[in-house]
């Protein structure tokens, strides 16, 4: 095959397709009874958190495809990054849910209830439009659940619906949206307990579900939790067989150890190499070179798509630069599964005399710009980074000096 006709089975860029989803099988085993009983009429909220590229927005994805196809619900998924205001966010919410259903037969009564808030609608019921007045978004917004049970009673041959409101951000950031939904969720479970097969997924950082929390604590009862953290090494090693078998490809087992091993739990992290290996290697088969090329090509991509707008050109000075990198290089050759903390001590005698009188520079520069943060107490001399990208990207930048000066 010519080379620009290669195809990788890859996803760095996106979520990933619930075919090649890999592992999470305790959260999956744990919550999918629940998204099954919510399909019998026990609605349920679940709030998918996690640090960013953790993998969120592949696992809502993932159950939405199981809702579709084994609990016969109607999926809809929406991206709220950059909506501050409730009103916008029921908008989009009634908008896609409308344009979901219209290819369904049984959908001409919703439709025709909504008559009167719609404004277009394009050619075969396509793309139809939603009006934007406040009248409109109030009505749906203070009776949000009775609109809903009314949409899903209509239903024909589905039973139920999941809606997901993915990158909550904005609206975290006042108390209207924690309030709105606390009322909203207290309605369903007064009104129409029992009654109504509606899932909800909210998916979001950490720290923004901490906001909402803290502008309303009843926010968080709501909701069953689902925490998504690092893989297991195993699960990434079975995602990279699986995934270059899908290209007729084999791996060397001491590829396969140092690609599961740069990795380091992270799912972007591990599209990342996947892909760059992919395009470096030439053959049917993954040798240790080739992975190696190939996560120096991960870690360039990360660098750029993830990190290098935070690494402003002070830390990208030379000295600073190679501080980091050593740092890197030290956690290389310790176990990778510890949470990449340190203290001056643990790098000191890797130091040259002129770095070692700019450290603490180096430190408020690397905090001020959030790359690294106190780990525990203030003052405690003991930092870790803010994400776990950072130490995996200057260990890759090591490895790339060392790589081109053999
Ligand atoms: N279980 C998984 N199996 C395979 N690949 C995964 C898995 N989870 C995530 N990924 C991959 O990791 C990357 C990030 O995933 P995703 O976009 O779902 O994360 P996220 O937490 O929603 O990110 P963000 O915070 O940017 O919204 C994507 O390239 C995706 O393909
Ligand atoms: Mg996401």
């Amino acid at each position: 095959m010519r080379f620009e006709e290669k195809i990788s089975p890859f996803q760095p860029q996106d979520p990933v397709v619930p075919e090649k989803f890999e592992g999470r099988e305790e959260i999956i085993e744990f919550y999918l009874p629940y998204l099954y009983q919510s399909s019998k009429s026990i609605p349920q909220h679940f709030f998918i958190s996690g640090k960013r590229g953790m993998g969120k927005t592949s696992l809502a994805n993932y159950f939405k495809d199981i809702a579709e196809k084994k609990y016969k619900m109607v999926g809809i998924h929406v991206f709220n990054d950059g909506i501050h205001d409730v009103d916008s966010l029921i908008h989009q919410i009634v908008e896609r849910l409308l344009n979901e259903i219209v290819k369904e037969k049984w959908s001409s009564k919703i439709i025709n209830s909504f008559k009167k808030h719609v404004k277009s609608v394009g050619f075969a019921g396509a793309n139809l439009e939603l009006n934007n007045d406040k009248e409109t978004i109030n009505h749906l917004k203070d009776n949000f659940a009775f609109v809903l049970e009314e949409i899903i009673s209509k239903f024909e041959d589905k039973d139920g619906l999941l809606i997901i409101v993915d990158d909550l951000n904005g609206l975290s950031d006042n108390p209207n949206f924690a309030n709105w939904y606390k009322s909203f969720a207290d309605t369903l479970s007064t009104r129409f307990k029992n009654k109504i097969p509606l899932a909800m997924i909210l998916a979001s950082y950490p720290e923004k579900l901490e906001k909402l929390h803290q502008h309303n604590p009843s926010f968080t009862r709501i909701f069953k939790h689902i925490k998504v953290e690092k893989l297991k090494n195993n699960e990434i090693q079975d995602f990279f067989i699986k995934t270059f078998k899908l290209s007729d490809i084999q791996i060397k087992n001491d590829a396969l150890e140092l690609m599961v091993h740069f990795s380091s739990g992270l799912p972007n992290m591990m599209q990342e190499i996947g892909d760059g290996v992919f395009w470096v290697n030439t053959d049917k088969c993954i040798d240790y070179n080739d992975a190696l090329k190939g996560i120096i090509r991960a870690g360039n991509e990360i660098g750029f798509k993830y990190l290098e707008r935070d690494l402003d050109s002070s830390i990208r000075s030379d000295k600073y630069l190679d501080i980091f990198n050593k740092l890197g290089l030290n956690f290389f050759t310790q176990d990778l599964e510890k949470d990449y903390s340190f203290r001056k001590s643990d790098i000191a005698h890797l130091l040259t005399e002129k770095e070692e009188k700019v450290f603490g520079h180096f430190l408020k520069r690397a905090r001020d710009l959030k790359i690294i943060e106190y780990k525990g107490a203030k003052r405690s001399g003991h930092y870790t980074f803010t994400n776990n990208l950072y130490p995996i990207y200057f260990l890759i930048k090591s490895l790339e000096q060392q790589s081109e000066e053999i």
